[in-house]
């Protein structure tokens, strides 16, 4: 077995944050970084001292060095880039979503099928300290039974980059539909959405899109639980939240109200004013080489530089190496990643199928079966 693996980085805004990760990763050698833009490959390159650089996507795909490709790219590049990624014979890792549409998410795990290449959706909400410690809870037993799970997702994108205008929230929903499903790492099998309220008409023209909020239910496979996710993206007034609220028999977890408070568990049959505990969770960075488990708390820049979406996120709850490293060493050990690509493609697709039934006032849509596998 190889101990070391070529990485490439492409796409350099959120993208940077990994940099300093996969230079200390000890099984790593972070080949090559990769940007359209000149000034943003140059301004990067030189902060963190990374001498290979391309602006030209198809170098990465064509040297034969390469063995993992890291996309960090605009959401509509993400299937098109990672099909010619797989293509090319490279293992892929690609922030979220996986997709736009049901069909790229098939072929994509078409290719993965095909070729026998790993492919991650590089999602952050299961590797969150809060994700990770709910699910610890969950697999000793201690929640009892899931009854039920909630999940939301607010955020105000107004003033982001030009692809985010107009977007239907739920084509975005992976930050609260990724932990639902992950707790017991479940697959959607249906979904119905309603949409509430109407964003600004010239945000409604760009995709046709009218709610401001999109509420879904979603039925999980083989199981008689319900998650319920909503997400807003324009004109809400609400502070950026990630949530993730687990109701269990025994024992229950619900996310704050407001961002940096610490997470609430309930235990049941206990005096009614000790059910509730205010609970600070721990960190998960012992699970991690030395080397990068710094980033759990410590952003990757000095001062204030930070991508927007890790000081909104509170730093992403500490995920950003574990991704890395849960990448890497599915690659090195030759097993699947989680989320794999039919984990990532159902977790995608059911945000899209959701819009989809927001769009037909409720309908209930199945997922497609080979989502489910
Ligand atoms: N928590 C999370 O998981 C999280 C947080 C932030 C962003 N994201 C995702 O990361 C992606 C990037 O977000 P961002 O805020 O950095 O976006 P951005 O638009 O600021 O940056 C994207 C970068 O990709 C480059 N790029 C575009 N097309 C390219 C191509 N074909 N080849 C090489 N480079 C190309 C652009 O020049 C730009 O520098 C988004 O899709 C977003 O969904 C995820």
């Amino acid at each position: 077995m190889k101990d070391k693996i070529n990485i490439a980085i492409v796409g350099l805004g959120f993208g940077a944050e990994f940099i300093p990760i996969y230079q200390k990763h000890p099984n790593v050698n972070l080949k090559v970084i990769c940007d359209a833009s000149k000034e943003k490959l140059d301004e990067v390159g030189g902060l963190f001292k990374v001498d290979n650089r391309t602006d030209n996507y198809d170098e990465v795909l064509k040297d034969p060095d390469i063995d993992v490709i890291h996309l960090v790219t605009p959401i509509g590049e993400h299937a098109p880039m990672t099909i010619q990624a797989l293509k090319a014979g490279k293992h892929v890792g690609a922030t979220v979503p996986m997709a736009t549409t049901v069909d790229e998410c098939r072929q994509i795990v078409e290719l993965v099928e095909e070729t026998g290449l790993k492919y991650m959706m590089m999602e952050t909400a299961v590797y969150t300290r809060e994700f990770l410690y709910i699910k610890e809870l969950f697999d000793k037993g201690e929640l009892g039974d899931i009854q039920y799970i909630m999940a939301s997702h607010p955020q105000d994108m107004d003033g982001w980059p030009d692809y985010w205008p107009g977007l239907p929230p739920m084509w975005y929903a992976t930050h609260c539909m990724a932990p639902a499903l992950g707790i017991m790492r479940s697959k959607a099998e249906s979904v119905s959405c309603i949409g509430s309220g109407k964003i600004r008409d010239d945000l409604i023209a760009i995709h046709n899109s009218p709610f401001a909020i999109e509420s879904a239910h979603v039925k999980f496979l083989n199981s008689n639980v319900y998650a319920h996710v909503h997400r807003n993206l324009f004109d809400t007034a609400r502070q950026y939240k990630e949530s993730l609220d687990v109701y269990g028999s025994k024992k229950s977890v619900e996310w704050p109200l407001i961002e940096g408070k610490p997470l609430v568990v309930h235990t049941a049959k206990m005096p009614e004013p000790e059910i509730p505990q205010e609970t600070v969770c721990p960190d998960y960075a012992k699970l991690l080489p030395d080397e990068i488990a710094q980033y759990t708390t410590k952003s990757v820049y000095e001062g204030e530089q930070g991508h927007l979406s890790f000081t909104q996120g509170a730093g992403h709850g500490g995920s950003h190496p574990h991704l890395a490293h849960e990448l890497v060493t599915a690659v090195l050990e030759d097993r699947e990643p989680y989320p794999n690509a039919v984990e990532s493609a159902n977790i995608t697709c059911v945000g899209i199928l959701a819009h989809d039934s927001a769009m037909k006032g409720g309908e209930t849509i199945q997922l497609p079966k080979w989502s489910l596998k």
